[in-house]
């Protein structure tokens, strides 16, 4: 396993939408495990491919208890909301922000060997999945910031 390079929001490759992964080959397990390896020692509670240089559909979680790995995931259902602050790995936390989340998500996803699961989640670890997501369309979370409902 080895720690990845963690790119950041000067680099364009954070705006482009990944493509799915269809080789579940031993590098797409290998490239996971430096994932999870290399958010452990940043200290984040997901990272998503382009972070780390591959526009592909993969992203890692590991908050509150939900260590999972997410392969061309989808989310399938959403329901409630919740604002709260988020930040990213490859964003300044000065650009830190209250963004307005779904409470529960139901993913839809495979693990690296290319099974598929479905995953229901709620709170913080479905505000991160919604985060990781968003990163492999190429969106970064402040476009989402939450201003008020009356604005
Ligand atoms: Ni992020």
């Amino acid at each position: 396993m080895a720690i990845r390079k963690i790119f950041q929001e000067d680099n364009e490759i954070l705006f482009k939408r990944c493509r799915e992964v269809s080789i579940f080959d031993e590098k797409l397990g290998e490239l996971l495990d430096d994932m999870f390896e290399t958010m452990l020692k940043a200290d984040g509670v997901g990272l998503a491919g382009p972070q780390v240089g591959y526009l592909r559909r993969i992203a890692v979680i590991d908050c509150e208890g939900e260590k999972l790995e997410l392969v061309n995931p989808q989310i399938i259902a959403a329901d409630g909301e919740q604002i709260d602050e988020e930040g990213c790995l490859s964003v300044d936390s000065s650009k830190n922000c209250e963004v307005l989340r779904p409470y529960k998500v139901t993913v839809r996803a495979q693990d690296r060997k290319g099974e598929r699961f479905e995953k229901t989640l709620t709170g913080l670890p479905a505000r991160a999945v919604c985060h990781e997501l968003d990163h492999l369309e190429g969106i970064l979370f402040y476009t989402r910031k939450y201003e008020g409902k009356n604005k």
